[in-house]
């Protein structure tokens, strides 16, 4: 691999790509070279006269299965033989897989690349997924009918990361998953809008402040209210990791306010002590 971002497909679909990586943000950092997409058309490694590259399930049932011989040929020339050095990660889109987070993606991107390979019709054969170690990653829990949308999706997860092509850098670091939260909501101008319905909404008035301390309080705080409704699974460990530090502000906010109403009970009294 160069040292650019590669990314190698291994489809039965090539004209599916580069799709909606060749718009915006990701179509200009592909013609900028920040990443190279390399689509492999699986078909063109099949070796009979019909060009096969799927046959019947051993033991009966619906659909087809994605052969291992040609996929061995196609993974092989493609990525290399495995365990081969420098040959990279090597993902199957899989909905058997575990789930695509932004942790997987940011492991992704720090590679010099990575070689996926899309399935069809029912799927693979389990052989050329051991014989190649290939990771199944899937992209929800839900069917598609093959590992070209996820495939996509992936990719855009992993480019937008990459040096230099998200225009405000600092962007990154707050958005959803990072951190442990869902985001904060965003607002922007008209300061006060009427709505279809005639209502008027306004910007929460802290953002309107210039008062960043404030402002970033107010993020936190909503980003930890949506993800304690949204999201529990997120939630659970975040609460647990911030406990300590939640505990100790509260043992403070408690201790203030003690000795305030003990400073009033004296000047009041001459004297008084709050327990
Ligand atoms: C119709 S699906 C096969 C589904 C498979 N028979 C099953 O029930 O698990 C065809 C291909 O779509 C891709 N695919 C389907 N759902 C996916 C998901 N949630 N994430 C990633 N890839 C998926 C896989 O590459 C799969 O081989």
């Amino acid at each position: 691999m160069s040292g650019t971002w590669t990314v190698r497909v291994l489809t039965l679909f090539p004209e599916m790509f580069p799709g909606p990586l060749g718009v915006s943000l990701a179509g200009k950092a592909l013609e900028n070279g920040v990443w190279a997409l390399e689509t492999v058309d699986i078909r063109t490694f099949a070796r009979d006269k019909h060009r096969s590259v799927d046959d019947t399930p051993f033991g009966g049932g619906p659909g087809m299965v994605m052969r291992p011989d040609v996929l061995d040929a196609a993974l092989t020339a493609v990525a290399g033989a495995p365990g081969s050095p420098g040959r990279g990660r090597a993902i199957y889109l899989s909905p058997r897989g575990r789930l695509i987070d932004q942790a997987l993606v940011r492991d992704l991107v720090a590679e010099r690349g990575l070689t996926l390979l899309c399935g069809r019709y029912e799927g693979v054969d389990e052989r050329l997924l051991e014989a190649h170690a290939l990771e199944e990653v899937s992209l929800g829990d839900f069917v598609l009918s093959g590992g070209e949308p996820a495939a996509l999706a992936l990719i855009d997860a992993c480019v937008r990361l990459l040096p230099g092509v998200m225009g405000n850098a600092g962007t990154a670091g707050e958005e959803s998953f990072e951190g442990g939260l869902l985001e904060y909501p965003h607002y922007t101008r008209p300061a006060l809008w009427t709505d279809g319905q005639g209502g008027e909404r306004a910007v929460p008035e802290v953002l309107l402040s210039g008062h960043h301390e404030k402002v970033r309080a107010w993020r936190l705080a909503e980003a930890e209210a949506v993800t304690r409704v949204r999201r529990p699974d997120l939630w659970r460990p975040y609460a647990e990791a911030h406990e300590a530090e939640w505990n100790a502000r509260e043992a403070k906010r408690r201790r203030r306010r003690k000795n305030r109403l003990a400073d009033k009970c004296s000047a009041e009294t001459g004297e008084g002590q709050v327990s």
